[in-house]
């Protein structure tokens, strides 16, 4: 077995400074979810417990989490307390609803996230990277900002902008308000399970999370009112969500369902995105070899020019520097726990009819039993011939099946093309040694922000050749 407090956790790491936290600092302890995770279930492919609800399953096992999430979805839906408050957060957003209705609304925003459609949105991506970049010419060389709000401002001007063109801007305050009112989502625990005291605890959050994006009704209303009367409507997410239909029977969304889809994608599209880019910008801080090939790669790429979608596959560093980076920090540490409608086996664990299904892409991202050194950061674990044989649900940020991420290329696109947009102009540092503490809110963020200092990078080749 290894000794997981040899990893290096991310080299360069000094250990009187320990940054990202070390060994069991950075395993199951730190996250919070109704169960505490054991520390063994990191160490074997398959764990199964008993708490106070029941059998509670740890899967960590590429090919085991397969099973629950791909080949036999069908026996593990989502548990029904999760549902029920994604429900209270989001209507009938995809994100909260099962069975029949969550088939006939996933068909039809299937049509809203191709890979064509998601490659309309990259200039939005591009132009609001390029102005965002703007206001941080404008700072003082070595001003220090924080880089988590600074992202998540960015993200939800970005989700703002594809989803409503100009509009945009106009239902950014309302969504950063809903978002502060949220607080913290994660607040679950063992009593949200158990019969009686959970029916008290979850009306109490339900009531309150019905009101919180109320706000946004109005805004939404009136955009797709203009949208029903205009004669060329703009051509962004909203427009697509109105004429999106049903491959299967041609119906599209009700006004209340589409009012509900963009909630959903306001809150699962900018927060994690977000997230993601807050880690990236830790790790080009704390990896300056990797950090140099990604911009040595930029330079030769763009020398200084804003990316464009078209550039997304000339920059397969980026790409792998953004797999590691999910992989190690995934955005999302847990996922829905499904529930098991049907006794069945797995892994040689008989799963009793109703057990939990823990499947965390923490888990499995950071399998020893998978991965060499799964706490170090090396971009180059995803070159293809150090992939080969490689699970492909070893790394499984967005999650895996028929509720895999909608977003997950819109995303990855939107990391990348706001990587290579700042990453060529700025390198932060950061501005503080204390240790980074975790926060797992749904997402998983630094803790009180990341101070980081802006300083402008000066030699880019394209300056070079220009003097
Ligand atoms: C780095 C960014 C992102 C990460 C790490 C991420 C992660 C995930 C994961 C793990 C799931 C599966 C949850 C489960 O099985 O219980 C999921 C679902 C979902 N995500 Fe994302 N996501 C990201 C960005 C986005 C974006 C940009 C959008 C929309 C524009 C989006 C929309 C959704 C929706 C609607 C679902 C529910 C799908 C369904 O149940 O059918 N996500 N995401």
């Amino acid at each position: 077995m290894p000794d997981r407090d040899a990893y290096p956790v991310l080299p360069g790491a000094r250990a009187d400074k320990p940054t990202l936290s070390l060994g069991d600092r950075l395993r199951g302890r730190r996250l919070r979810m109704p169960w505490a995770i054991p520390d063994e279930a990191f160490e074997t492919p398959i764990l199964k417990t008993r708490s106070l609800i029941g059998d509670v399953v740890f899967v960590s096992d590429p090919a085991l989490v397969k099973h629950v999430l791909v080949d036999k979805s069908a026996n593990y839906p989502k548990a029904d307390m999760e549902l029920r408050l994604f429900r209270a957060l989001f209507g009938q957003g995809l994100i909260g609803i099962d069975g029949e209705l969550w088939r006939k609304h996933r068909r039809t925003m299937a049509t809203t996230f191709t890979p064509a459609s998601v490659a309309t949105y990259a200039p939005a991506m591009a132009s609001a990277s390029e102005r965002f970049a703007d206001q941080w010419r404008a700072l003082p060389e070595g001003a220090v900002v924080d880089v988590s709000d600074a992202m998540n401002a960015l993200t939800l001007t970005i989700i703002a902008r594809t989803m409503f063109s100009d509009d945009g801007a106009a239902a950014e305050p309302a969504v950063a308000a809903a978002m502060d009112a949220a607080g913290d989502l994660n607040d679950i625990n063992l009593l949200d399970l158990l019969p009686g005291v959970a029916e008290l605890r979850m009306k109490a959050r339900i009531k309150r999370y019905e009101t919180l994006f109320r706000p946004l009704d109005g805004e939404i209303a009136r955009m797709t009112a203009a949208r029903e009367a205009a004669a060329n409507p703009p051509d962004d997410l909203l427009s697509r969500l109105m004429a999106a239909r049903d491959a299967e029977t041609g119906a599209g969304f009700t006004a209340q369902e589409v009012r509900d889809e963009v909630v959903t994608i306001f809150l699962a599209g900018h927060e994690t995105t977000a997230t993601a880019m807050t880690w990236i910008w830790y790790l080009l801080a704390r990896q300056p070899a990797e950090a140099a090939r990604l911009r040595e790669e930029l330079d030769a790429v763009l020398g200084g020019r804003t990316p464009s979608g078209d550039d997304l596959p000339r920059l397969p560093y980026a790409r792998r520097f953004v797999d590691e980076a999910l992989r190690i920090l995934p955005p999302t540490p847990g996922i829905s726990s499904r529930v098991a409608a049907q006794a069945d086996e797995l892994g040689g664990v008989p799963i009793p009819k109703g057990a939990y299904m823990v499947v965390l892409p923490w888990l499995t991202n950071r399998s020893p039993l998978t991965w060499d050194q799964p706490e170090r950061f090396d971009p180059d674990r995803f070159l293809p011939e150090r992939s080969e044989g490689r699970h492909r649900l070893a790394s499984m940020p967005f999650g895996a099946g028929p509720r895999v991420c909608i977003g997950q290329l819109l995303a990855t696109n939107e990391i990348l093309l706001i990587l290579a947009t700042l990453a060529q102009h700025f390198e932060l540092d950061l501005a503080s040694d204390a240790p980074v503490e975790l926060l797992h809110n749904i997402t998983l963020r630094p803790k009180g922000g990341l101070p980081m200092r802006v300083r402008r990078r000066t030699r880019t080749p394209a300056a070079v050749a220009a003097e």
